[in-house]
This record gives structure tokens, sequence and C-alpha cells, in this order.
């Protein structure tokens, strides 16, 4: 019986799912990205070369897998068939492997406008989002206003008059809301129009696509986006993304069936990074961060801005590993941290002078929390040339012992380098 394995992000994303979907993608028949849209950036690196995903699903670079956008994401056309061209003009074949979910929803322009105005008038309290229209595209969704990729599908005439329309009503709250000038419905329906011809051939119903992993045929790779502690429900709200990045999401965002599911594979960076604003208790700030930094490479994908970065938060962790049901955890970057001659990992929080166990999901909670470390001994060896667990330093596999024992799952991989030979097995 073929199944459906998720990868899920279980930090506050980046935490390698790009480099862990590439190398599990070789040996499945499709991978489906299931949330999220243009904010996400996965980096994989292929022999010497790097690639930036943003909206197509990892298994792109595997030339037999097929890959499909799931209908839980939003897809901004334009970037999406930037991606295409950039991978066509480095000598992928692409454009036969992909499908596009008729019921996933569009980022339109206005979307990024809305999203970029709302983070100004926030000012000091804003979330720090990618500007990638994200919110406010899953805003027209539950509202029932938003265009799908379905609509490209229809006459240009039939599309040209809905994409003024919703261009125009936009153009109405643009300028209730923040007195913005309006946007030119008319070029902005043309181009989607043109837009259109190239992407209709893509456009399928998920559920018929689907029907060869539902009939045991196909076995499939669910790739998440963002992490756990960004879910819309279940993160730092509102510092979060406007999505399910947790197992949730999986289901919905695919149409697939719980029976359908295999394992659940989460990914853990050996230490935590952040990306725009909310709480983040076991973050390092001068000089110790900057390092952590300057190690790890911590530089955001798509906008390019530093993460913040801090120790190992197992309260974190623990929280994201009990949401998905974890069956195994891949930890990433391991080799970052050789060098460091004293590791911290965060295994409790303390608010008002008591000790808590449990990640609290109240932001009031989460800002008064402080981290109770446990250090363990560093390592000095460089990890990258090393291919199996034993040759990992003693004191490396106790620091990997130290997050499993608490976070209560057993980390099956580490990933000890950016390329796909990377990958060291437990035994
Ligand atoms: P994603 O969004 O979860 O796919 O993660 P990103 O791609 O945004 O960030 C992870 C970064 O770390 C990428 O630049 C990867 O190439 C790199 N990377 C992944 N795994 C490892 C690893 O084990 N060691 C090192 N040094 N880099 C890694
Ligand atoms: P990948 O898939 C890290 C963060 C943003 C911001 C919050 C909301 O590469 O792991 P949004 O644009 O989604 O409305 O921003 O979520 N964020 C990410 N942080 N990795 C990502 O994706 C992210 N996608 C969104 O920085 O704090
Ligand atoms: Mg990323």
């Amino acid at each position: 019986m073929h199944s459906a394995n998720v990868v899920l992000g279980c930090q506050w994303g980046d935490e390698g799912k790009g480099k862990v979907v590439d190398r599990l993608a070789e040996s499945v028949d499709v991978v489906v990205r299931f949330q999220g849209g243009a904010n996400a950036g996965h980096t994989v690196m292929v022999e010497g070369d790097t690639f930036v995903l943003h909206l197509l699903p990892t298994g792109i670079l595997r030339e037999s897998t097929r890959c499909l956008l799931g209908p839980g994401m939003v897809i901004d056309p334009w970037t999406l068939l930037t991606e295409i061209d950039e991978l066509k003009g480095r000598g992928l074949e692409v454009e036969d492997r992909i499908a596009i979910a008729g019921s996933a929803q569009l980022v339109m322009p206005y979307h990024k406008r809305f999203d970029e105005l709302r983070e100004k008038a926030l000012a000091s309290k804003s979330i720090g989002t990618t500007g990638r229209g994200i919110g406010p595209c899953y805003e027209d969704k539950m509202a029932r206003m938003g265009l799908r990729v379905a609509d490209l599908a229809r006459e240009d005439s039939s599309l040209r008059r809905m994409a003024i329309d919703k261009v125009l009503r936009a153009n109405r709250l643009l300028a209730e809301r923040h007195d913005a000038p309006a946007m030119a419905s008319g070029a902005i329906a043309d181009e989607l129009v043109e837009l259109a011809q190239r992407l209709r051939p893509m456009i399928v119903s998920a559920y018929e696509y689907l029907a060869p992993l539902r009939s045991g045929q196909w076995s499939a790779l669910l790739e998440g986006a963002q992490g756990a502690l960004l879910d819309i429900d279940h993160g730092a709200f509102p510092f979060v993304t406007s999505s399910n990045c947790t197992i949730g999401g999986a289901l919905t965002g695919t149409g697939i069936s719980p029976r359908d599911l295999g394992r659940v594979l989460g990914v853990y960076k050996a230490y935590s990074t952040r990306v725009g604003n909310g709480p983040f208790v076991t973050e390092l700030h001068g000089d110790e961060a900057e390092d952590l930094r300057s190690r790890g490479r911590e530089f955001g994908a798509t906008t390019g801005r530093h993460r913040r970065c801090g120790w190992f938060d197992a309260v974190a962790a623990r929280y994201a590993a009990d949401l998905n049901g974890l069956d195994e955890i891949i930890l990433t970057k391991l080799d970052v941290l050789s060098g460091i001659e004293t590791l911290r990992v965060c295994t409790d929080y303390e608010i008002d002078g008591k000790g808590v166990r449990n990640f609290p999901v109240w932001l009031e909670q989460l800002e008064k929390s402080r981290p109770v470390y446990r250090e363990l001994p560093g390592w000095t060896e460089d990890l990258s040339g090393m291919t199996t667990w034993d040759q990992l330093p003693e004191n490396c596999r106790r620091y990997v012992e130290a997050i499993e024992a608490e976070v209560g799952v057993r980390v099956e991989v580490v990933s000890n380098g950016p390329k796909r030979s990377n990958w060291i097995e437990r035994p």
C-alpha cells in the first residue's frame, strides 16, 4: 500500500524542509505543497547549484517527480511563471510535471499592496510579514471573495471581467482603509489573461489528479511551508502566518484522507531561528546571536532579512511534536554548532517565577516566559564529511539524544550540511 508521507516544519520556518523534501522526493511519484504561498523560501543545493523555490514543490528538482500545487495554497501567478521560467532557463524540464489545483486561491497585486499598507499602519506592532500578500489573500478566501486558479480556465472575456471587478473592489477598500491610490484594473486584468494562456494546461482538479494515490498506485510526499509555531490556529497569534502549517493543513490543503497518510516527519533545526516579529523565548542577542547567524548563514531566502537566532527550544519543540503526532524527527544544521564550547537546550520556561513545561500559546504568557536551560558540552570536529552516526563526535550524539529525550520523538536523520549527500541515518 503506497501512502503519503508528510514533511512539516516544526519551529518558525526555515528548518531545512526544502533540503529534506529534495532528498526524499527521489523515490516518490508526486510532491504536493498544501498551504502558504510565495512567503516560503525553500533552498536546495544540487551539485554546487543553489535553487530557491517559493511556490513550486521541491520535488521539481527531481526530473521524474510530479508536483502538485495543492488546493490549500495561495498562488501568485506572476511569481509562479517567473519561477518556472527561471528553472527552464537553468535547463530543467518542468512544465509537463506541474499541476495546479483549480481550487487554490490566486494572490493578486492588490493583496500585496494591502499586506504592505497594513504592516506600515501597524508600525511598531507590525507582524514582519514577507509582503507576499498572504494574509489578505487568505482573508478573501474566507470571505468567499477571492479569485481561484480555476477562474484562469474561463474564457478570456469572462476572466478579464472578473479580474476588473476584483481590482475595482480592492480600489474602493484601498481608498477607504488606507487612503491609497487606485491600481490599474485594466492593465492587471490584461496581464492575468495573458498569464492564463500559459497556466491553463497545468490546471487540474486535485481530487481527480490524486486518484492514483487513493488507489494505491502512487506514493506522495506532502511538503509543508513555514512551521508549527507560525500556524494560524496553534502558533503565537497574531505573530503567525495565515494558514495551517501543522498536520491538519496537510489534509485540508490536499483533500487526502487520513487513511492515506503514512509517516509524519518533523523537521527541526539544531538551534532556533525566526524571521519577523513576535516572542522568541530562547533568542540570543549581540555577539552570540551574530556568531550563530554567520555560522548558519541565517538570512531569509525570500526577503533577505536577518534571521533572529537562539538556542534550541524544547518546550516549543515538544508542542510542535504533539500537535503533529510526529513519527520521527529530522534534525538539520547540526554541523553549524561545531566549535561552540557550551551548547544550551531550553527544557522548561519560567513564568512569574513558576516552572512551566507546556508551551503557552497566549501571547501575554509567552512574552513573560523565561528560558530554563540545560547545558551540554560542544564539540570541535567538522561534521560535514561524516557519513555515519558512529563517526559523529560523542558530544554531538549526546546533544541529539538530549533533544530527542526532551521532545519525546526519535531523531531518525541528522543533516550535517546543505548538500544532498549530507544526510546521516540513525542505525
Ligand atoms: P526551509 O524554508 O525550511 O526549506 O529552509 P530554508 O531553505 O529557508 O533554510 C535552510 C538553509 O539551510 C538553506 O540555505 C539550506 O541550504 C541550508 N541547510 C539545510 N540543511 C543544512 C544542514 O544540515 N547544514 C547546513 N549547514 N545548512 C543546511
Ligand atoms: P519557509 O517555508 C520563515 C513569517 C514571516 C512573518 C510571519 C507572517 O521558508 O519556512 P506572512 O508573509 O506569511 O504573512 O508572514 O511568518 N514567515 C516565515 N518565516 N520561513 C517561512 O517560510 C515563512 N513564511 C512566513 O517572517 O513573521
Ligand atoms: Mg525558508
